[in-house]
C-alpha cells in the first residue's frame, strides 16, 4: 500500500511523511532527495545531460542517501543543491528516469512516499493521497528554524522556487484530483498524523 504525500516545500512533508511512516511501520521514501542526488551528480559533470546522469545514477534512499556508493545526505541538502534540484526537476528527461526508479521501488511493500508528483503521476493508484500545504510564511519559518537561517532569505528562495516547481508543463504543484488536501498551518504534528493515519486506517477496510 502507498501512501503518497505532496505539497510544496516547507509544507512539513518530511516531518509528516517520516512520522506516518514509523507509526504506521511503513517505509519512507523521499522522493526530493533523489533530485537532489542528481542535481549533485549534474554539477560534478558539466556538459553531460541532466537527464542522462539521472538515468546512469545509481542512488539509494533511506536513512542515509547515496550516490554510486557515496554517502551524500548532508552535500544534498545545501542551497546550491536545493537550487540545483529545482532546475533539474523542470527536465522532462530526468522526471522520466527518476519515476521509473521511484515506481521500481515502490512496486511491493507498504510505504509513504513524499514529493511532489506521487499523487499525479508515480503512484496515481495509491490508497492515500494527501496535498499538504501550510502559508508561505509558515513554511518560511519551518524551513529557516530548520536550516538555521534568517526567515527572510528563506522567503525570497522559496518564492523563486516555488515559481520553479510550477513552471513549464509541469503539474508538480498540483494536487492529484483525488488528493484530500490538509493545510498544516497552525496544526501540531500531532494532529496532521492522526489525520492521515485516519485516511490510512479506511483505505485498509475498503481494500
Ligand atoms: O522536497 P525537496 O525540497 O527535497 O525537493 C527538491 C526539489 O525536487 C524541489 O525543487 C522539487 C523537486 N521535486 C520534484 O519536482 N518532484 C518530486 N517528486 C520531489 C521533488
Amino acid at each position: 500500500m502507498v501512501i503518497a504525500i505532496d505539497g510544496p516545500a516547507g509544507a512539513g512533508k518530511s516531518t509528516v511523511a517520516r512520522a506516518v511512516a514509523e507509526r504506521l511501520g511503513f517505509t519512507y521514501l523521499d522522493t526530493g532527495a533523489m533530485y537532489r542526488a542528481v542535481a549533485l551528480a549534474a554539477a560534478q559533470r558539466p556538459g553531460e545531460e541532466p537527464a542522462r546522469v539521472a538515468e546512469q545514477a545509481d542512488i539509494t534512499v533511506g536513512n542515509r542517501v547515496t550516490l554510486d556508493g557515496r554517502d551524500v545526505t548532508d552535500a544534498i541538502r545545501g542551497a546550491d543543491v536545493s537550487a540545483g534540484a529545482s532546475r533539474v526537476a523542470a527536465d522532462p528527461g530526468v522526471r522520466r528516469a527518476l519515476v521509473a526508479k521511484q515506481q521500481a521501488i515502490l512496486r511491493e511493500g507498504d510505504w509513504v512516499a513524499e514529493g511532489r508528483d506521487i499523487g499525479s503521476v508515480v503512484a496515481p493508484d495509491a490508497a492515500v493521497k494527501v496535498f499538504l500545504t501550510a502559508s508561505a510564511d509558515e513554511r518560511a519559518r519551518r524551513r529557516a528554524a530548520e536550516l538555521g537561517l534568517a526567515p527572510d532569505q528563506v522567503l525570497r528562495e522559496q518564492h523563486a522556487r516555488d515559481r520553479r516547481d510550477a513552471t513549464a508543463d509541469r503539474t508538480v504543484l498540483e494536487p492529484a484530483p483525488d488528493a484530500v488536501p490538509v493545510d498544516t498551518t497552525g496544526l501540531s504534528l500531532e494532529d496532521v498524523v492522526a489525520q492521515i493515519e485516519m485516511l490510512a486506517v479506511e483505505a485498509q477496510e475498503l481494500r
